[in-house]
Order: structure tokens, then C-alpha cells, then sequence
């Protein structure tokens, strides 16, 4: 059986995709829910610890929600808060997210290194976006909260840009859902291409582990792997999922 946590209200918490921003459920059970998400991983090995600055989090959606064009998201508060969570625990130096669409599942990354709810100092926080004109929407978002260029969003595909990454990758974060009829089978291709990049305990972050489980069979079956991954636990706490895996 795959490793997983599963929060018991996970079909029945639900958002709104048009309006990211609007509270579901009182921030303390959210904090709980995340805060129990987060021992797991301790416990499966994944995370070194679970300790994160709960205010800057607050900070950091609260400076989103100002500033960022959002259409429609499908990141939750739970997702966002465990995203950030990871981050702002493993403090990437290099970190890639690939198929960041206008920027907020990028940002739930980055959003640990630069801009209001800052906690650690990064290298390079990219976001890459197949669709030129998404990526320059993403790219126009994310300056408005952080004028260093520490993190930045360019207009490719994901899997060129970690294929040419000329360095260490921390922390990889998937949610591109190709130009093909593979769709979100294509995590496995950007994570083939990043692999020998990525040093022990660098971590990968798959959207859509619940409801996209089918397109990614391959993928999963492969980061479930100990022989590839060391651990790797799919974390449930709402419709959409993200398997969290260590290397
Ligand atoms: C469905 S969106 C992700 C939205 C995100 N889950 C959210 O809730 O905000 C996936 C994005 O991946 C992009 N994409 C698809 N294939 C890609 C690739 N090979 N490289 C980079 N981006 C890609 C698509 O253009 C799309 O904007």
C-alpha cells in the first residue's frame, strides 16, 4: 500500500475556484490539519522537521491576495499552507515549479524565499509556463511582491529548462499538464530530466495525486519506488492531493 495521510473531511472540504481567497473552514483546523500532514512526512523521513513560521504564511497569502491577477486556481488553503510549509522547512536554494499557470502555485513555493512571508534566502525560485502569455501574467504577478528577481517566471517548456538547469535542484514542484494527449503523465519526463540534479533530500511536490491518480500511475508507481525516491507519502487533505517525495 502506498504511504499516505489522509485528513477525514477530505471530499467535503471544498473551494471555490474563481475565488481563491474567500476562508472555508476557521485558520486553527487548517493550522491542524497541515500541522498533522506535516508529522507524517517527519515520520516517513521526507521532512527533517515540522516547524515553519506560521505568521509569515499569513503574510504571504495576505500580500497574494493583494496583489496577484488570479482567474481561477484550484490551490486551496490547505494546499497553499502545506506548499509553503515545505519550503519555508527545506529552504531550497534552486527550485523549480513546472506549469505555474498565473503564478499562485508558483508563489505558494517561492513565497518561503521572497516577498512578505519571507524566511530563508534563495538562489533561484523559476517558474516555468508553456503559454507565453500566461507566463508573462505569472511573471507580471510575481514582480509586484518581489523586485529582486530571485524569483522569476520564463515563458518554456519544463522540460528544457531543467534539462539545461546548471545546477543543484532543492526543491521541484509539478502541475504541468502537457500539450499532448500524455497530459500530467509528462511530471515523470521533467522528473527523468532533473533527477541526477536533485542531492539527497531534495524534494519533489506532484499536484493532482488524487484526481489526476490515472494520468500519473507511472509516475507514482515510480517515486513509490524506494529504489528511485527514499520516501515518498501521498498527502490528502483535499480533492486535488500532492504526493511529497524525498530523494
Ligand atoms: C492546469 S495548470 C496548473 C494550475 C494550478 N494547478 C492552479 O491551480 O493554479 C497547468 C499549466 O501547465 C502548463 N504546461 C503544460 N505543459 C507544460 C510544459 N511542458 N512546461 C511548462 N508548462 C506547461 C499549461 O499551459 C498550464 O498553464
Amino acid at each position: 500500500m502506498p504511504r499516505e495521510f489522509r485528513a477525514d473531511d477530505w471530499q467535503a472540504y471544498r473551494m471555490d475556484y474563481g475565488n481563491p481567497h474567500e476562508r472555508v473552514e476557521p485558520v486553527q483546523q487548517e493550522i491542524a490539519v497541515v500541522d498533522a500532514a506535516l508529522m507524517e512526512l517527519v515520520d516517513a523521513g521526507v521532512l527533517p522537521h515540522a516547524n515553519y513560521p506560521a505568521d509569515k504564511m499569513l503574510a504571504h497569502r495576505q500580500g497574494i491576495a493583494e496583489t496577484f491577477e488570479i482567474p481561477w486556481t484550484a490551490i486551496t488553503h490547505r494546499q497553499q499552507r502545506l506548499i509553503y510549509a515545505i519550503n519555508a522547512i527545506i529552504q531550497p536554494r534552486n527550485m523549480i515549479a513546472a506549469g505555474v499557470f498565473c503564478g499562485n502555485t508558483f508563489v505558494s513555493n517561492a513565497g518561503a524565499g521572497v516577498g512578505p512571508g519571507a524566511c530563508y534566502e534563495a538562489a533561484n525560485l523559476i517558474g516555468v509556463e508553456i503559454k507565453p502569455e500566461e507566463a508573462e501574467r505569472a511573471e507580471r504577478n510575481v514582480r509586484r511582491i518581489d523586485p529582486t528577481g530571485v524569483a522569476r517566471v520564463v515563458a518554456a517548456d519544463a522540460r528544457d529548462v531543467v534539462r539545461e538547469f546548471p545546477a543543484d535542484i532543492h526543491l521541484l514542484y509539478l502541475d504541468a499538464d502537457g500539450t499532448d494527449h500524455r497530459g500530467k503523465g509528462i511530471y515523470y519526463d521533467i522528473l527523468r530530466e532533473a533527477y541526477h540534479k536533485m542531492p539527497r533530500g531534495a524534494v519533489v511536490l506532484a499536484h493532482n495525486s488524487v484526481n489526476s491518480a490515472t494520468a500519473l500511475v507511472h509516475y507514482l508507481e515510480w517515486v513509490r519506488d524506494p529504489a528511485n525516491m527514499r520516501a515518498s507519502v501521498n498527502v490528502i487533505l483535499d480533492g486535488e492531493g500532492l504526493e511529497v517525495s524525498a530523494k
